[in-house]
């Protein structure tokens, strides 16, 4: 028997994390990134982004996340109380995410059963646009609720809800255990097929061409600091929270390399099949590659089944497959967004695991549906690029004050070389946890701003700017509500 926020071995802790590093951003988002930013050349920037932030900070957010056997904003609380509205700001941050990826999950469900008969037609693009989101770029739009959508959505929500009110090892750890294998499996079946289709080679030589002159570039170093920040969940409060939930014995050091690994394998590997695919379908349109690729939705919802609609009966077998591992990936992603939150009201308000996740998905499934109305798609990257390029940044930069600085960090040495089976960390971790991330990340979080403000329309501003009022007026009333706990302000620690 485990406790209800504890994984039943070290096993589950691994895959739901790697569940939740894999996501669309590995699929849609990464094979974009890595060719426009210098193919081959892109490989620099993104190991050293890798090995100087990734691996360090992990390494961070699992200590303290393990020291403290309780939530992020119970622990941030802890360190010290002046902090606590800060300990509430990442975790509603990412429930705001999660909000979000339900819409992108529901399309994602309609797509999966239209690749059954190729539903979306000769146009995949008006097919998207127009019949599926009736996308308008007037805030009006919010009044045209698409009814598809939202069932979409709501059948996600019904999964998600199913799967995380249980006991964290029976919901989540149960399914992590299923699903990430399988995610693993599948992929290697789409890209191993994609692989061998004519002109994939074309695609490849086009991926890799390195463009050397970019290394100098400042803007494909913020690139792969950004792809690896948002790949990997880095500072999102996620992994603090499943580090919590670990049992005694963990070796801290070793976990975060498997997951860097496993999750920069697959999202290289996923390059590898979006490639060979978009040179498979230059070769057939005679359009260069360069020109059929996009990112995001784009790419998903438009240039694949563009791809399908050339590729014969393969597609009917190819089509719902990757459909489908765009769903686990999201799924799985998506799970571990609702975590952060849920942990820390139980703990301040003495809810149990089982009904904080209900009335949490019955909140986050009736904000969703502002996104299953013709204003959603727009709404929705609005939403992403503040989260992503100004909250989440400001998480960073928090964590490594709160715990490199005022926890100190140089309290976990000893724990974590203890049980290290592999590397050990020394002063070089304290280094850049204290000083390099800290001063790196607000370069990236400067420019992040400047390119909202500089290039968004108005109506992204506008926009922007309540979504930040909601978050910071959600994150105030979490705060100053009395706990229901006696024992809120005392954490219990590991180290
Ligand atoms: N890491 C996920 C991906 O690559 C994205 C994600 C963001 C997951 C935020 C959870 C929270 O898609």
């Amino acid at each position: 028997m485990t406790d209800k926020n504890e994984w039943g071995s070290n096993l589950s802790f691994i895959l739901a994390m790697i569940g939740s590093a894999v996501g669309l951003g590995n699929i849609w988002r990464y094979p974009y990134v890595l060719y426009s930013n210098g193919g081959g050349a892109f490989y620099i920037p993104y190991i050293v982004a890798i090995l100087l932030m990734g691996i360090p900070f992990l390494i961070l957010e699992y200590g303290v996340g393990y020291n403290y056997k309780s939530s992020f904003a119970k622990a941030i609380t802890n360190i010290d109380s002046k902090w606590q509205y800060l300990g509430w700001l990442l975790p509603v941050a990412v429930f705001m995410i999660m909000i979000y990826y339900s819409a992108i999950l529901g399309w994602d469900g309609i797509y999966m059963i239209l690749s059954f008969f190729k539903g979306w037609g000769a146009d995949p693009n008006s097919f998207f646009t127009t019949t599926l989101l009736q996308s308008s770029d007037s805030y009006m739009g919010l009044t045209n609720f698409i009814p598809l959508i939202a069932v979409a959505m709501l059948i996600g929500w019904a999964i998600i809800w199913f799967i995380s009110h249980k006991d964290l090892e029976k919901g989540l750890g149960k399914v992590s255990k299923v699903l990430v294998p399988l995610l693993f499996i599948i992929m290697i079946v789409i890209v191993g097929f994609s692989l061998t289709l004519p002109g994939a080679s074309i695609g490849l030589a086009e991926l890799f061409n390195p463009d050397w002159s970019l290394l100098g570039n400042f803007n494909i170093w913020m690139a792969a600091f950004g792809q690896i920040i948002f790949s990997l969940s880095l500072g999102m409060s996620i992994a603090f929270t499943y580090a919590s939930y670990t049992k005694d014995d963990a070796d801290l050091i070793t976990n975060t390399l498997s997951i860097a690994f496993a999750n920069c394998a697959f999202e290289n590997f996923a390059a590898l099949g979006v490639f060979s695919i978009l040179g498979y379908m230059s070769m057939q349109s005679g359009t260069a590659v360069a020109d059929l690729v996009t990112q995001g939705t784009g790419l998903v919802f438009i240039a694949y089944p563009t791809v399908f609609n050339v590729l014969g009966n393969w597609a009917l077998v190819l089509g719902p497959l990757f459909f489908l591992t765009v769903y686990l990936a999201g799924l799985t992603s998506i799970l571990s967004t609702i975590e952060p939150l849920s942990f820390s009201i139980q703990n301040k308000f003495g809810l149990t695991r089982s009904k904080t996740m209900t009335i949490l998905c019955i909140t986050g499934a009736a904000i969703s549906m502002l996104y299953a109305t013709s204003y959603g798609g727009s709404l929705l990257g609005y939403v992403d690029t503040f989260i992503n390029q100004i909250a989440l940044l400001f998480g960073i930069i928090v964590e490594c004050i709160v715990f490199a600085w005022i926890f100190d960090a140089e309290k976990l040495i000893d724990f974590l070389n203890s049980r290290t089976k592999t590397i050990k960390v020394g002063k070089w971790w304290l280094i850049i946890v204290k000083y390099v991330l800290p001063i790196a990340i607000s370069i990236i979080w400067i420019g992040g701003m400047i390119d909202v403000i500089n290039n968004g329309s108005m109506e992204q501003l506008i926009f922007t700017v309540l979504t930040a009022l909601v978050l910071l007026i959600v994150t105030l009333v979490l705060t100053v509500r009395h706990a229901k706990t006696g024992d809120w302000e005392n954490a219990d620690e590991r180290v």
